[in-house]
């Protein structure tokens, strides 16, 4: 398991994490005197900028003069408000300094700051004017307004609350910046922002402050990453990858299994993850039974419990209906002929087991064939499944006098390799929360079985907010995991969470499962599309609240959540991670079905499951929002 480091810049995030040591800001500090007094000599509480000062000063932000003073009041130079933007947001100098430095007349790679003016130059807050960036010039307030939005990508913020602001002297090209100040109540200098003037080293810090609070405060109801990570899901790429995965059955332990994980894989690498293909064993059964009785075999070809012994044996046969206690009588020494219900095949075998039984015969309670039954592991006895007619027959003989039975089962174990698909995205290490988020869906299909729903509908989002994901910052690991063989009853997820030592486990704050997201035909005219989110006791949790609160924001639409195991989520909430399946209830008639291909499928479906998942684990994951705190608190 490896990680991709996002590309892009850090935001400040809580201002109060110290970031890494500034280089020179402003002018050479004097640390010993900050270090003495705990504050610059020029300022003291009663300021009016001193929060964000001291806030800004304690993130290595900013320092102030060698004399120790700040000088809150002297404007604020174009080539000090990149210095600070590139420590506040930890950009990185451009590799090409010289190609980037080229656009201006007045800056080289000599320059005190070439660095810091390159880098706010290569992220698009400075574009200079006429070949020159002006550096010794002071900032005016509307550039101000566009290149603080601009730093926190909400120069598109939409706000339903307009606030009445006079742009009459803002130049267009700064109007729709200053607005969004004035919405977000950075300013309130509703009468006249005084666009043209100059802004002093203590406002500026203010602004950029209390533009970090807000996005902090605006919290769930933010919707500016909600609407990047919607905005970019593409959901024809997730229909494509569907339609690759749906080709053919992609039954556990197959060829067509492995076809898929190969094809997930290079999806991911091509992301750019280092992937991990983890193998596990499965175990399947060949094996060849038959019955005879009285001397004459029995039509059919019975079917050998899972779990059964091979062995032959010869014994007299007994009824013990659906073998409860109660019905079971004398078995000792004797094949049992048990119908098929009410109780486990497991207890049922346990009962005749503790009474003598020496092989045990079932027929089916419908007429659906003679494919069942299991025994669990220290049940010794040789076990078939026979048709409820034949079982029928039996029984008619039995009436008629005493039968003898010989019982052959020949049973041989295959093992099989299956596999979990796992890609692991990972934060900077000084802003990494060490928690850890997991997004998952399984590639298995039943045996004959396109799945184009169940599941490869799950693993195209998987996939896509694997991609979307490492173009935003975040400061949580989340893992991207496609699970084999949960057909066979999660056994991949089983296998991958009973991989984990502890401490990764306890690292886990949440586990998002997709499975079955994209059938047209799935949840009638419910809101949503019928989505539901499942949760194994039937409590909501970390999961689905976020998930609710996402669902409410991006679709404005509720999203129940119920109880439902069935899926890969339920390993994750055994080792106590909040966990939930998104899936669309009632199901779709194809489900299991050779009938569950792409054609079912419905792009808008697709579309909102991404989004309400991506929308949620982004909000955990971004550096904006705090570490979960206790991850069983919903
Ligand atoms: N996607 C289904 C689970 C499902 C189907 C949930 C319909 C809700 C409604 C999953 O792939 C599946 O078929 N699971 C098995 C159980 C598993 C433990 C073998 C099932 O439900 O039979
Ligand atoms: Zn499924």
């Amino acid at each position: 398991m490896k990680e991709v480091k996002t590309k892009r810049r850090r935001i400040i995030g809580s201002i109060a994490t110290a970031l890494t040591a500034a280089s020179l800001v402003f002018a050479p500090v004097s640390s010993s005197i900050l270090a003495e007094t705990g504050s610059y000599a020029d300022i003291n509480e009663g300021h009016s900028h001193y929060e964000a000062i001291m806030a800004f000063t304690e993130a290595g932000v900013v320092k102030g003069y060698e004399d120790g003073t700040f000088r809150q009041w002297e404007q604020m130079s174009r080539q000090h408000v990149a210095v600070m933007m590139y420590e506040a947001f930890d950009l990185e100098t451009p590799e090409n300094l010289e190609g980037t430095l080229a656009v201006y007349n007045d800056v080289d790679t000599d320059h005190r700051y070439a660095n810091q003016i390159a880098a706010v130059t290569e992220a698009g807050y400075f574009k200079g004017n006429e070949g020159l960036f002006r550096p010794d010039d002071s900032i005016t307030r509307q550039q101000v307004a566009s290149v603080i939005l601009l730093a926190r990508d909400l120069e598109g913020y939409d706000s339903s609350d307009k606030q009445e602001i006079n742009l009459d002297d803002v130049d267009d090209s700064h109007k729709e910046r200053v607005q969004i100040l004035a919405d977000l109540g950075i300013t309130n200098q509703y009468e006249d922002y005084r666009p043209r003037e100059s802004i002093s080293r203590g406002a500026f810090s203010t602004l950029l402050y209390s533009l970090d609070q807000k996005v902090d405060e605006l919290g769930s109801q933010y919707r500016l990453f909600d609407s990047k990570v919607i905005k970019d899901i593409n959901v024809d790429d997730m229909y494509d990858n569907i339609a690759f995965l749906s080709e053919e059955p992609r039954e556990a332990g197959t060829d067509g299994e492995k076809k898929a994980v190969e094809y997930i894989e290079s999806e991911l690498k091509d992301l750019g993850y280092d992937t991990e293909v983890q193998p596990f064993p499965i175990y399947d059964y060949e094996s060849e039974v038959s019955i005879e009785a009285d001397g004459s075999m029995l039509d059919e070809e019975p079917n050998a419990f899972s779990g059964s012994v091979s062995e032959k044996v010869t014994a007299p046969l007994e009824n013990v209906g659906k073998a409860s206690p109660e019905e079971i009588g004398d078995v000792e020494g004797k094949i049992a002929l048990i119908e098929r219900g009410d109780l486990t095949f497991v207890e049922k075998v346990q009962n005749v087991l503790d009474e003598g039984a020496v092989g045990v015969i079932m027929y089916n309670n419908s007429d659906e064939g003679n494919s069942f039954g299991q025994v669990q592991r220290e049940q010794d006895i040789p076990a078939a499944a026979i048709t409820r007619e034949a079982g029928l027959d039996l029984v008619e003989q039995l009436n008629e006098g005493e039968v003898t039975v010989t019982l052959d089962v020949n049973i041989e174990q295959i093992e099989k390799t299956s596999y979990n698909v796992i890609a692991s995205l990972k934060p900077d290490e000084d802003v990494d929360t060490g928690q850890l988020v997991t997004i998952g869906a399984h590639h298995d299909s039943v045996p004959g079985g396109p799945g184009a729903n169940d599941d490869a509908s799950g693993v195209s989002a998987v996939l896509e907010l694997a991609r979307i994901f490492t173009m935003y910052p975040i400061d949580t690991e989340v893992r991207f995991i496609t699970f084999g063989s949960e057909e066979l009853g999660l056994v991949g997820s089983s296998y991958y969470v009973d991989s984990l030592p502890q401490s990764e486990i306890d690292r886990m704050v949440s586990h998002f499962q997709m499975d079955m997201i994209g059938a047209r035909e799935a949840g009638e005219d419910h809101p949503a599309g019928g989505l539901i989110m499942y949760t194994i006791d039937g409590e909501k949790n970390l999961v689905t609240d976020f998930s609710a609160a996402s669902a409410n924001r991006t679709l404005n639409e509720i999203v129940p959540y119920g109880q439902l195991g069935r899926s890969d989520h339920q390993p994750f909430h055994d080792a106590g991670v909040p966990a939930a399946l998104f899936i669309h209830s009632p199901v779709e008639p194809s489900y299991h079905q050779p009938t569950d291909t792409i054609d079912k499928i419905s792009k808008e479906k697709l579309q909102q499951v991404a989004e309400i998942v991506g929308a949620s684990a982004y909000q955990i994951v971004r550096p904006e929002t705090p570490a979960i705190e206790d991850k069983d608190v919903g």
